[in-house]
């Protein structure tokens, strides 16, 4: 999707507080030229290991496995298209994250809690992986929360975030017992306290604030620059907690901050740590400040041309960043807390479609593309149509000897920008009824996936240990029209 860049940073422009710093920690996700990041392949059979389950494997029959199960199994059993995840994928990377943020802060003598940032998938059956390998969950809505609940979450293990939290949504977390509410605005400060002093509560609250720092992403991706809807201005954040300080039902518990999503490298954390730090340090002279929560963020592969900084380094560099902050200014180091979602689930999950046509369109002189045409598209991936997203895909019921051609993979929809991949060498002799995968599809495909063309959203199932089991049902037409009011009403009057 985003090529990777060094991870330096440049000043811009100043702004009261601070200097804006543009760290090119990722490039822009305009459509890179596919000659300038795809070298055409003999043939079009091998997975790139970065961007595919460990677990994945292509046997000696062609077939691709995942988790020992072949793929073509799973679409005779649940149909195309299908989400399908790697259960210990998962789990290894949720236990992966949580290590190396753990001990990066054992190092500087102070804990770190993983929070799981459920938007980008969440299920019951994710929530008990998750937090059966210990990680806290991150929620943004009353609807993730009801989720992570059901999954059985611990309440005061789950942190809820979100600008524009309803009466409702907080009513419900605080008689839950979340553990932390992140306050996003002046108006949620007597929302949050209102709600806590009702129910006799003493509410734990963090403050989102932005630290200034674009990190250069997809501009929907960045979220911690000065033009967004997200958090308090730094400036602000000493008034804004005195006011919460004030208030016997909440108690304040630290900072919160987020930069943005799938960055790769660590100098826009470290330079937004070194700001956070700097107004943590007022706020201790006010009170306690335990916690400093830096958010998620951090990139994955998604084809063979990015190169994702590895989460022990973004993790020591940060930890680094933070403890380095806190000595220059003698004060103790908080604990520390992190919410990746993209990191743990996204290189877990693979996208199933059928070839349904292919189409070779001769767009000039030089260039010949294949259309190649799936049973899916922008509504169980609206990615590349939102942001240019990036993907690779392959066909996985069979190796073929055939020249590598280039192609463009296509859905259903009504639309020309229903891109499921935008380039890619597949097999020149690609064919309808080919099973096509898609990998590095676990994140924010399944959250972000529509109905639009009156198209089902297709069900997830988790594969391990040689198995598969539906962790959320697809849905049929039935389903859809289960909705339609027009319908039931003439059934109702007949
Ligand atoms: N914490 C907060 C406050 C967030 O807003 C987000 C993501 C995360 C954590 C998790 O970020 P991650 O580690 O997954 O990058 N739909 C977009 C991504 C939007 C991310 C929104 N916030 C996409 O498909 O790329």
């Amino acid at each position: 999707m985003i090529r990777p860049a060094s991870g330096r940073c440049s000043a811009r422009r100043s702004f009261p507080h601070h200097t804006r710093l543009v760290c090119s920690v990722s490039a822009s996700p305009a459509r890179v030229p596919a000659s300038d990041r795809l070298a055409k392949p003999d043939t079009a059979n091998d997975l790139v290991a970065s961007v595919w389950p460990s677990s994945a494997h292509r046997d000696d029959d062609g077939v691709v496995r995942v988790a020992g199960v072949a793929l073509t199994e799973l679409k005779e059993r649940f149909g195309t298209p299908l989400y399908v995840l790697d259960e210990t994928e998962v789990r290894t990377r949720a236990r992966r994250t949580r290590a190396a943020f753990e001990t990066s802060a054992a190092e500087h003598g102070t804990t770190a809690e993983v929070y799981y940032a459920g938007k980008a998938f969440l299920s019951t059956e994710v929530v008990r992986w998750v937090t059966q390998e210990g990680l806290a969950v991150d929620v943004s809505t009353g609807g993730e929360l009801a989720v992570a609940l059901a999954g059985g979450a611990d309440p005061a293990r789950i942190g809820f975030h979100g600008n524009n939290k309803s009466i409702g949504e907080i009513a419900r977390a605080v008689e839950a017992g979340v553990g932390s509410i992140v306050i996003d605005s002046d108006a949620e400060i007597a929302r949050v306290a209102d709600a806590a002093a009702a129910r006799g509560i003493v509410q734990s609250v963090r403050v989102r604030v932005n630290s200034g720092v674009h990190a250069e992403t997809h501009d929907f991706l960045a979220t911690a620059h000065e033009d967004q809807k997200f958090g308090f201005p730094l400036g602000r954040a000493v008034d804004v907690v005195a006011r919460i300080r004030e208030l016997p039902s909440l108690r304040f518990d630290g900072l919160h901050c987020h930069i943005g999503s799938q960055i790769f490298g660590v100098a826009g954390f470290r330079e937004s740590a070194a700001r956070l730090v700097e107004v943590h340090a007022q706020l201790l002279a006010g009170g306690p400040v335990p916690v400093l929560n830096l958010g998620g963020g951090f990139g994955i592969a998604y084809t063979a041309a990015d190169d994702p900084t590895p989460i022990e380094d973004l993790a020591a560099g940060i930890v680094d960043a933070v403890a380095g902050e806190c000595a220059a200014r003698g004060i103790p180091l908080p604990s520390l807390a992190f919410e990746p979602g993209r990191f743990i689930v996204g290189p877990a999950g693979v996208t199933l479609y059928e070839v349904g046509t292919v189409k070779p369109v001769q767009v000039t002189d030089e260039l010949r593309r294949l259309y190649v045409s799936v049973d899916g598209g922008m509504s169980d991936n609206a990615r590349p149509a939102l942001y240019g997203a990036q993907y690779s895909a392959r066909v996985v019921s069979r190796t073929s000897a055939a020249q590598s051609a280039l192609a463009r993979v296509v859905g259903k929809h009504c639309e020309s920008g229903d891109i499921v991949v935008d380039a890619e060498y597949l097999p020149a002799d690609v064919a309808p009824g080919d099973l096509l995968a898609v990998p590095a599809t676990g994140a924010y495909c399944f959250s972000l996936a529509s109905n639009y063309n009156y198209i089902p959203r297709p069900p997830v199932v988790a594969v391990a240990d040689g198995s598969a089991r539906v962790i959320v049902r697809g849905e049929s037409v039935d389903d859809l029209l289960a909705r339609d009011a027009g319908i039931s009403s003439t059934e109702g009057t007949a």
